[in-house]
């Protein structure tokens, strides 16, 4: 027998009546992409290790990357973090249902199959209403990650995550296109610092405008979290950040490449293939996986991407794509 997994009939899900079937699959220990206002998430019962651990087998990650277990409800805290610390509450109640995972002491009871051995545990309540439909109808918590294969780039769509795991995946809820196009900010509330592990869409300064101290972000924490890779959000094609001055120097005399940029004068200077982005940062951030995804089908050797505005507002965007250029 062959060492790799039958493959499976994923089934494609629409709203309405694909809430039961997705709640229905959920219980009964199958994987469902679900959507998210970030990302297309990967969801299986938090509460059954043999079903979280079939979500590391369909997207080839390490088992020491811990999961972000999405709650219906803030109540179901408890549940899973001890130890709790009040500015927990504060952000939770500022921020949830949104995109902002809180990293807290994890509760006795959970498995280390879903903090991948770790004593914290990554806690958000999601803003998306099919999604806190499955969670609420469900009484269930779900670990999710990104429905994307090890590595490769987050889904902001069902057919993206179709492109990634079909045949890996029992199911897939079609949910549209996320709102928010980018990963969860992730703030460590374990230590006597607060921080920002993974930049994202609430900026540090939202958060500190909330918990009224200094909240810090580390440069390098691989370790703090382990799925924090160098290399990662990646496109098939190789993929190079040029200024904007290096580009209007060197696109007329460039080839055979595809352009992301968001400065017209930048689009004006290429002749090829040009896929713009808006110089609106939400708007850039929700288009941003799509985009690089599109470029990615597209005939051409290479992608060429103007670099977004290295603002604390852009910390997010510069964050992931600093990964996905990475040799
Ligand atoms: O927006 C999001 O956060 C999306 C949607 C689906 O909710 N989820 C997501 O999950 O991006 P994932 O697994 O692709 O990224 C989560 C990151 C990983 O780098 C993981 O290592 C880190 O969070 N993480 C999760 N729990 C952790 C923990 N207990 N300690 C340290 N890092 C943790
Ligand atoms: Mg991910």
């Amino acid at each position: 027998m062959s060492s790799q997994a039958a493959a499976i009939a994923t089934e494609l899900l629409q709203a309405p009546t694909g809430i039961d079937r997705a709640v229905a699959l959920l219980q009964a220990g199958e994987l469902v992409a679900v959507p998210t206002e970030t990302v297309y998430g990967l969801a299986a019962d938090a509460s059954n290790p043999a079903a979280v651990a079939k979500i590391f087998t369909a997207k080839g990650r390490p088992a020491n990357h811990p999961l972000i277990v999405h709650l219906g409800h803030i109540s179901q805290l408890n549940e899973w973090a001890q130890d709790i610390p009040p500015t927990a509450l504060l952000l939770a109640q500022a921020f949830w249902p949104g995109p902002l995972t809180l990293l807290l002491n994890k509760a006795p009871q959970v498995s280390a199959v879903v903090t991948g051995g770790k004593q914290t545990i990554g806690l958000r309540l999601p803003a998306h209403p099919l999604l806190l439909q499955i969670l609420q109808q469900s009484g269930l918590a779900v670990a999710a990650p990104s429905a994307n294969p090890y590595k490769k780039l987050s889904p902001t769509s069902a057919e993206q995550v179709l492109a990634g795991l079909n045949g890996k995946i029992a199911a897939i809820l079609d949910g549209g296109d996320c709102q928010v196009g980018l990963e969860s900010t992730i703030v460590d509330l374990t230590g006597e610092q607060i921080q920002v592990l993974r930049a994202g869409p609430i900026s540090a300064a939202e958060l500190e405008a909330v918990l009224g101290v200094p909240v810090t972000t580390p440069q390098s924490h691989n370790v703090a979290v382990p799925g924090n890779v160098k290399a990662h959000y990646q496109p098939g094609k190789p993929l190079q950040m040029f200024s904007r001055a290096e580009l209007l120097r060197q696109l007329p005399a460039a080839d055979d490449i595809i352009l992301l940029c968001h400065s017209d004068d930048v689009a004006n200077s290429y002749r090829g293939i040009t896929l713009r982005l808006s110089p609106e940062k939400t708007a850039y951030a929700r288009a941003l996986y799509r985009t690089l995804f599109q470029a990615d089908s597209l005939a051409g050797r290479q992608i060429w991407l103007e670099q977004p505005p290295q603002e604390p507002a852009w910390a997010d965007v510069n964050d992931r794509l600093a990964r996905a250029c990475h040799q």
